[in-house]
């Protein structure tokens, strides 16, 4: 930038200058050659261009031990402000490793902690791109306190504005605890790590030898412990998918999501639905392949897509409103439901809940996964969890019943009986305590074992039972489905559904909040 002839001018200029540079060239550099971007490429890449809007950049720490002093940087390690995404604010922060390792001490807490509670009173999103060493050792408790400070503020923000953690290096120690209590963790394949204790403290206290990338990784957490919802190979794909989520969703808890404008017709017809379901129940087909047939121009946002894998939930759109999707998925574990599984579907159930999203269920599960693994893990806990979710959820609830509806799992699946706003099903569906097979071994053991041909008794007795059960008009008689249709009609007749629904009004009792089975 060129001289300015005013030196007051001119000495600010020299600031904010020096304020861009963070650690300085030789560091940003450094930065570069590992592949990775500094912290205001990376908000360049996120925002819409222009957009960014600092504040803060002149803060710098007031820390005297341990050399600080020297360490003095213009903005503390922290780039934080706001700027738009589609034209919508949102709030921004973006640790700068290249000053003190992204390190967190008492003034980079505070630029965090403004940028949160501006987010709270003015009712948009916060996005948080974590690169950090974690608690600055030099400043001591004032970073712990920095620390819990943020805590606090992620969970008071909890429910009212969405919350956006991306990890773009690590996150070690206390400090995963700001992304995990956000609403969705972003993480880049081969670049960023998240642990409570590093491979030197494993090795020392459990003598496992571990890689970082095998301890906390991209892959680890978005497919073992579910800590990441969505990973990328890079970090512009990341920041780009961290853009498409937002286009789902609304800016804060007294919004409705954005409606968008689709050229897909609303009334279309999906012939190759009326053959998804294979005649032999225990065969598999896949859900995904459903909900692309159903959902505007098959754009389906997937959340979690490696964990869990036997439930499958994201966003998409129904003639341009923005649905919270759940489906069981017949083509992993025929989609039962485990521990992992009911977790992650009530933890999305509740965001779409606290954000005014419809939820739309697709069910075809054969029950809760049995076995000493799930039991002592602690299913009851976990699937209590997904009822809960379900049941204290007042926002549009559609349900589509495409096979089988079998025991506690048609209950929690989003039935009638939890204030389900719309059940219907397709042709195919099955509603029963149980399959036919087991069935018929309990309710006529002593008759089969009796039969002279129990082989062939047991077929009759089978087929008898499925033609009484196995069906969707026992509960259609009963009102528990409002309707049967034509599998081809499903995109249609939910657009209806969501259309009568949209002033749905419905509330829980005053409480100062519930007692989810955590
Ligand atoms: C102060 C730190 C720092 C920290 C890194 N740096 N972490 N400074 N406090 N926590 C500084 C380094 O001194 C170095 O400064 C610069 O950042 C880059 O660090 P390097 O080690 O050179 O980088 P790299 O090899 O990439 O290793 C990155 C790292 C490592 C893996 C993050 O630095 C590391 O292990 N740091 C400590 C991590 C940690 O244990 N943090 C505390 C976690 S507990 P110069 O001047 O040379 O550039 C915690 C509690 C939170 O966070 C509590 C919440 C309840």
């Amino acid at each position: 930038m060129s001289e300015h002839p005013d030196p007051k001018i001119e000495r600010l200029r020299n600031l904010k200058t020096q304020a861009r540079l963070g650690g300085g060239a030789r560091r940003i550099e450094a930065r570069h050659k590992k592949g990775k971007l500094t912290a205001r490429e990376r908000l360049d890449l996120l925002l819409d261009r222009g957009s960014f809007r600092e504040i803060d950049a002149f803060v710098t720490h007031r820390a005297t031990e341990f050399g600080m002093p020297e360490k003095r940087y213009l903005g503390d390690g922290v780039v934080t402000g706001w700027g738009t995404i589609e034209g919508r604010l949102v709030y921004v922060f973006s640790q700068d490793f290249t000053v003190m390792g992204g390190s967190l001490g008492e003034a980079h807490a505070r630029k965090i902690i403004k940028i949160m509670d501006m987010a709270l009173k003015n009712g948009a999103p916060v996005i948080g791109l974590n690169d950090s060493g974690g608690a600055r050792i030099q400043e001591g408790v004032d970073s712990l306190g920095g620390y819990a400070e943020i805590f606090l503020r992620n969970t008071l923000a909890s429910g009212v504005v969405p919350q956006i953690s991306v990890i773009m290096g690590p996150a070690a120690g206390g400090a995963v605890y700001s992304p995990a209590i956000t609403d969705f963790i972003f993480m880049v394949r081969g670049s960023s790590y998240m642990f409570v204790t590093g491979p030197q403290v494993v090795k020392a206290v459990t003598h496992e030898d571990v890689t970082f990338e095998d301890l906390g990784g991209a892959d680890v957490h978005a497919t073992k412990s579910g800590v990441a919802h969505v990973v990328h190979d890079s970090e512009a794909e990341t920041l780009m998918a961290v853009r498409r989520l937002l286009s789902f969703l609304p800016q804060n808890n007294m919004e409705d999501p954005p409606l968008l404008e689709t050229d897909d017709d609303p009334l279309r017809m999906e012939a190759a639905l009326d053959s998804i379901v294979p005649d032999d129940p225990s065969k598999p087909y896949d859900i995904k392949e459903v909900i692309r047939l159903v959902v505007d121009n098959g754009d389906f946002y997937e959340i979690h897509e490696q964990f869990a894998p036997n439930i499958v939930v994201g966003f998409a759109r129904l003639a341009g409103r923005t649905v919270g999707i759940i489906a069981n998925q017949p083509a992993v574990l025929a989609g039962v439901l485990d521990i992992n599984a009911s977790e992650k579907a009530a933890r999305f159930i509740r965001f779409c809940d606290a954000f005014n999203i419809p939820l739309l269920t697709f069910e075809d599960v054969p029950g809760f996964m049995p076995g000493t693994v799930q039991e002592y893990g602690g299913i009851i806990r976990s699937g209590a969890k997904l009822l809960y979710a379900y049941a204290e959820a007042t926002v549009p609830k559609l349900t589509v019943v495409t096979r089988k509806a079998y025991g506690g799992a048609y209950d929690v699946m989003s039935s009638k009986h939890l204030r389900g706003d719309f059940n219907i099903a397709w042709p195919s569906a099955e509603l029963a305590v149980m399959g036919p097979d087991g069935a018929v071994n309990i309710i006529f053991r002593r008759e089969l074992a009796e039969a002279d041909d129990p082989v062939a008794r047991k077929a009759e007795l089978v087929a008898e039972y499925r033609e009484k059960f196995a069906n969707p008009y026992i509960a259609a008689a009963r009102g528990y489905l409002d309707d049967v249709i034509e599998p081809r009609e499903t995109r249609p007749v939910l657009i209806n559904a969501l259309e009568m629904l949209q002033n749905k009004r419905d509330a829980n009792p005053p409480k100062k909040h519930g007692n989810i089975p955590l």
